[in-house]
Parts: structure tokens; C-alpha cells; sequence
């Protein structure tokens, strides 16, 4: 399995702490944002790992992570030239997957179970993983089945959520995400929206979804970037 790590698109909620640095590098108490998504895919023992920003913040990204030796292991960079969406960003590491089955990180997300062995195992279709959140709008929304095993629908940020079981920013997906993204459609927002790849997924009926059970943030906004922060410090 290689990794991708997905760490383009504009902070708009997080200016003006975004207008000259990367989300994803911005301070987590001890350590930018970045390597805790990181983190998730190196102890599952994924070590090749492609890193997607924007034109602005490569030189930055690539200074500060560089070939991945200092991590163990070997990072290549893509640029995504406009934000079309996380989709758009992940299929840019089609040519880097060589065919291998894909872990997707967001930039900014910070987990605190372990996800290393539900990533090890995984082997085809698509896995998502789900938090239990007060405020499911701000996030795709996966509705579970009475077992709380199939996703029955997703939604990306729907105004009258079926669940408060949150998508978080880990995605697993089979050789034939590329495929399937470019059978996806710009959403009305404009984008190619990784939910509605996930969402090919539970057509076919090969999606399957974990519940996490520790903490969970997407440090997109102030109050959760600073959350993450105290968290961390919290589990030190
Ligand atoms: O954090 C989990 C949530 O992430 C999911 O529940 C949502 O379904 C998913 O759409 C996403 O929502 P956000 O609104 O949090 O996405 P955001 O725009 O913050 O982008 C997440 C990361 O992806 C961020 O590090 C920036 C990067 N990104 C985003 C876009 C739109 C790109 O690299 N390229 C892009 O075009």
C-alpha cells in the first residue's frame, strides 16, 4: 500500500494564520500539523508516500519535509495547480500508486486511536473511518446500518445530517480509485469531492466503515486547531 497526503487547497477558515503559510504547517503544541497524519501512515509501515499541495506552498512542504530519509521513507511531491477538491488532489498520484492500493490522509487531520492495524488489513474496495461528532454538518455524514457495520448513504456537509457519524480524513481504497474518479462530476461548490468517490464505493456495495473511539480532530478552524493542540499536550 502507498500513501498520499493531502495537503493543498486555500485555509480560508484559518486566515490569516494561511496567508503565507501551509495549513497543515502550522503548530500542533510541539509539532506542525503535518506529521501527525503522517505519523498514521508510517506506523502502518507505509513508507512510500506522495505529498499533493499548491503551487504557493511546495517550496515550503518540500523544505520542511524533504525526501522523506529523515522519516524513513521516500516522499515525492505533486503539485495541484487550482483547489478542485480533494479527489482531484488524490488522483494526481495516480502514475506514483504503480497499480497498489491507497491510503489517503488529509493534511489536517489528527487522530488519536491507533488506525495501524484496520489499515494493514485492508485489502479491497474502500474503508472510511467515523467519529461520533455535536456538529456532523461541517463533515461528510455516514448513516450505518442497525449492525453499525454497512454505510447505508453519505453525504458531504449535508443541513440535515442522517447521523452524527462524521467521514474523517483517513480513506483506504482499492487499485481502482483512479478509474473512478474520473467518473466523478464537479459537486455544486465546483469541486471533486472524495466523498462522492467513497460514494461509487457503497454503490457497489464495497464500502465499509470503523468506528473510532478516542479523540478525532480536523484542525481546519481556530477553535479546533487550538483543540488539537491542548489534546496533544494532554496526552503527553
Ligand atoms: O476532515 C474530514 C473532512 O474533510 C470530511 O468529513 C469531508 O467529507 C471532506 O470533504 C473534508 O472536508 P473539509 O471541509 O474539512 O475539507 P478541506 O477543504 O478542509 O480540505 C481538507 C484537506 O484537503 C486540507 O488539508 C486541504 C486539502 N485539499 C482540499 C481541497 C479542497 C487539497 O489538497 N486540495 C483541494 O482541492
Amino acid at each position: 500500500m502507498k500513501g498520499v497526503l493531502i495537503c493543498g487547497g486555500m485555509g480560508t477558515r484559518l486566515r490569516p494564520l494561511t496567508d503565507i503559510t501551509n495549513k497543515s504547517l502550522l503548530p500542533v503544541y510541539d509539532k506542525p500539523l503535518v506529521l501527525y497524519p503522517l505519523q498514521v501512515l508510517l506506523d502502518a509501515g507505509i513508507k512510500d508516500i506522495a505529498v499533493i499541495t499548491g503551487p504557493e506552498h511546495m517550496t515550503q512542504i518540500t523544505q520542511f519535509l524533504g525526501d522523506g530519509s529523515k522519516y524513513g521513507g521516500t516522499f515525492a511531491y505533486k503539485v495541484q495547480e487550482k483547489p478542485g477538491g480533494i479527489a482531484q488532489a488524490l488522483a494526481l498520484a495516480e502514475e506514483f500508486a504503480e497499480g497498489s492500493r491507497i491510503c489517503a490522509m488529509l493534511g489536517d487531520n489528527v487522530f488519536f486511536d491507533d488506525l495501524s492495524p484496520m489499515i494493514k488489513e485492508f485489502k479491497k474496495g474502500a474503508r472510511v473511518f467515523l467519529k461520533e461528532v455535536p456538529d456532523p454538518e461541517r463533515f461528510g455524514v455516514a448513516e450505518l446500518d442497525k449492525d453499525g457495520k454497512m454505510v447505508l448513504s453519505l453525504e458531504e456537509k449535508p443541513k440535515a445530517p442522517k447521523s452524527n457519524l462524521a467521514v474523517t480524513g483517513c480513506y483506504l481504497y482499492d487499485e481502482r480509485c483512479f478509474a473512478m474518479i474520473r467518473k466523478l462530476k464537479p459537486s455544486p461548490r465546483g469541486e471533486l469531492e472524495i466523498t462522492d468517490l467513497s460514494a461509487l464505493y457503497l454503490e457497489e456495495k464495497s464500502l465499509t466503515a470503523s468506528v473510532l473511539k478516542d479523540e478525532w480532530i480536523d484542525a481546519g478552524t481556530f477553535e479546533s486547531l487550538f483543540r488539537a493542540a491542548e489534546l496533544v499536550r494532554e496526552r503527553k
